[in-house]
């Protein structure tokens, strides 16, 4: 490509890409799918590697990340960064109230607006590009974490045209979507990582990560709600944040002006009762005198405004009794109690267990088996137990002993000095060990094998036909048929299901096998960089966290898997079954499609998306989102894209079947 095409295309698909994550992220209506998006993506990646004269610090491509920052440089803030006073009461709403009206009289309104659970945040723009984002820190100096928070698409990089000051600064309030928090935590307990506490935490570790692109991974979301700058000709602070929601900052709909107290408490009323059905966490509601003159008049004690208040909500509590304790292992032997109670009416459900973490929990509450025990729904969606009501609690009743042996198969348990957790060492005979493995490596994100449930590997474990992974491979479908509950045609389809999962490629496998701390990230970087199994296993220490993304923790827990002569064994009779442990020829990379620019589109018999964008490039090809005079093919699937098609007939790209690509790359 020629240096001014370069430039040309960069700009467009900066701007498309700007454009779409607007629209993604801030505006919640997208309008393009997400793979096109990463096509889109991926091309101007390239092409600012190819051209890096032309990559600017404000291009989409920043969102993915990699910047790593070793210590964050201290910023002093230019307009500091206020606490807000707070009150549980309505009361204290009144005489706050009343403190204003004492001050300015009494026509004034009022804006209210959610009281945000995240980290705060001050962004400073300079000609509509963000040129800083530091943390509050104490209020006068904080971190800078530019690099960090970049990755979160819905803070704008470059402001969309309109009137905005030459410079100014936003704050607001960075935060993780519960069902993000949800994800993550499921994905730590799956791998054998403590689960983090709740979305706000979660949301204050993530900022502070050295690498940014582990930031972008936990897709952090921000709401903007208040502008400072010299020359901002605002009348009123709701008019600055419809005006800034203009320039493409993402400021909540939730936001009402009211004319006076009855029209805040109903306010107040309302999203106490609903607060819980937010996407995100809030801990209550700030009030602010809306006109910003007043606001000046108001000025500010040496802590805080005396133009905004929180109201700040309770958190939602419950009383309950304590009735058991069970300890579950699940399939990397870690052992977490959880609390059996008195089903009770807490946040609108019915709660009957609590989550207790781990022994040091238990210990810090100092719970007894009957206790009156207080619980609350915080950030977490799992209820947890803050409390006892120890003046309710029975004579001669002992406190929780955390268990010593596995509750299922008696082994000692081992607590890693390390560590919060207890484990079940007994990995080969311990049933929900067992099962739990089985069942994470017949899941759609590890070998897929369908109809491999649950279910299904507890009828065949109980009947003795499985007992580890490699088993799998040596049913046979008579077995499958003598059993209860097991058709000819249901034998015959999860016969099926296994034998297809043998072509599953080696990164999948690596997955499937369930090494401790090896989520599917690791067991991709470490399946590529090694290529083998057997240069995995006889890797050192050392060695292993030379891939990408291996820490020490990981590479150890890497090398003790393989020394074990059982993990040996399971792996030889896994090879011998057919299963791929080593990137294919065909995965590997060469230069079939080097210099080429391919659109795929449509459903392909024999790749998924990502897979197909994944082979092109390891070809050396580009896989591109968008059909243009640059595009070499088109490869059409069942029911391609009309748009794209069209362009390509009208642009004379050829557009060829699965088969041809085949032919093409000399499959
Ligand atoms: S206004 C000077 N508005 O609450 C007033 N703060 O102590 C500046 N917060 O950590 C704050 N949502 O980050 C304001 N809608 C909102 C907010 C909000 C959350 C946080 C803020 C700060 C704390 C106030």
């Amino acid at each position: 490509m020629k240096v001014n095409e370069a430039k040309e295309r960069i700009e467009a698909l900066s701007s498309q890409l700007e454009e779409h994550n607007y629209k993604y992220y801030v505006l919640a209506t997208p309008t393009i799918s997400d793979y096109d998006f990463d096509m889109l993506m991926d091309e101007l990646i390239k092409l600012e590697k190819e051209f890096p004269q032309f990559a600017s610090e404000t291009s989409p491509t920043q969102r993915v990340g990699g910047q790593i920052t070793k210590a964050f440089p201290v910023v002093v803030h230019k307009y500091p960064l206020m606490s807000l006073s707070n009150t549980y009461s309505e009361d204290e709403v009144r005489e706050f109230d009343e403190r204003i009206k004492k001050i300015i009289g009494n026509t004034f309104q009022y804006v209210c607006e959610l009281k945000f659970d995240g980290v705060a945040i001050s962004l400073s723009y300079e000609k509509g590009k963000l040129t800083k984002a530091v943390t509050r820190g104490d209020g006068i100096r904080g971190d800078d974490i530019t690099a960090n928070v970049k990755t979160i698409r819905s803070i704008p990089l470059k402001l969309k045209q309109g009137d905005y000051p030459d410079a100014f600064e936003i704050r607001g309030e960075i935060l993780m979507l519960k069902k993000v928090f949800e994800q993550i935590n499921a994905e730590r307990v799956e791998i054998g990582e403590e689960p983090f506490a709740n979305p706000r935490n979660t949301t204050s570790g993530t900022l502070k990560l050295q690498d940014s692109s582990e930031v972008a991974k936990r897709q952090l979301d921000c709401f903007l709600y208040g502008l400072n700058g010299e020359n901002l000709h605002f009348q009123s602070h709701f008019e600055s944040l419809k005006a800034a929601a203009g320039w493409g900052f993402k400021i909540s709909d939730n936001i009402r002006r009211c004319k006076n107290l009855n029209a805040v408490f109903s306010f107040l009323k309302y999203w106490e009762a609903n607060r819980y059905n937010l996407p995100y966490d809030i801990d209550g509601i700030v009030l602010k005198v809306d006109n910003l003159d007043q606001q000046q008049e108001l000025g500010a004690t040496a802590k805080s405004p005396r133009w905004a208040i929180a109201f700040k909500y309770k958190p939602e509590s419950a009383v309950t009794v304590l009735n058991s304790v069970t300890f579950q292992v699940g399939r990397t032997g870690a052992v977490t109690p959880v609390a059996n109670l008195e089903p009770v009416t807490l946040a609108g459900t019915k709660v009957k267990r609590a989550s207790l973490y781990n022994e040091d929990q238990i210990e810090k509450l100092g719970l007894h088996i009957g206790d009156t025990v207080f619980v609350e729904k915080g950030g977490e969606i799992i209820p947890k137990i803050t409390g006892v009501d120890f003046s309710k609690r029975k004579k001669n009743t002992l406190p929780i002993r955390f268990i010593t042996h596995c509750p299922e198969c008696h082994t000692k348990l081992i607590k890693p000095e390390d560590g919060a957790l207890h484990y079940c060492p007994n990995d080969d005979y311990c049933p929900p060990q067992i099962l739990g493995r089985i069942e994470h490596f017949s899941s759609r994100q590890a070998m897929n094998i369908d109809g491999f449930g649950k279910e299904t590997i507890e009828l065949l474990y109980e009947n003795g036909l499985i007992h580890n992974v490699a088993d799998i491979y040596e049913l046979k479908s008579e077995q499958l048929i003598s059993l209860d509950r097991m058709g000819k045609k249901s034998a015959e389809n999860l016969i099926h299901a296994i034998n297809e999962s043998r072509n599953i490629p080696f990164e999948k496998v690596l997955f499937a096998l369930g090494i401790r701390f090896v989520g599917d990230t690791v067991a991709k970087r470490l399946a590529r960089y090694f290529t083998t199994i057997d240069s995995i296993a006889s890797a050192s220490v050392e060695t292993l966290t030379e891939a990408p993304e291996v820490g020490q923790k990981i590479a150890e827990s890497v090398y003790q898997y393989f020394r074990n002569t059982h993990h040996q064994q399971l792996i030889q009779r896994l090879k011998k079954s057919g299963l791929k442990f080593e990137i294919l020829k065909s995965e590997k990379s060469g230069h079939q499609l080097q210099g080429l620019t391919i659109v795929a589109t449509g459903t392909l018999k024999n790749y998924k998306r990502d897979q197909i964008k994944d082979l092109i490039e390891r070809l050396g090809g580009r896989a591109s989102g968008s059909v243009s005079s640059k595009t070499s093919y088109v490869l059409a699937g069942e029911d391609p894209g009309e748009n794209k098609i069209s362009k390509a007939r009208e642009l004379g790209v050829p557009i060829i079947s699965e088969e041809a690509f085949e032919k093409l790359i000399g499959n």
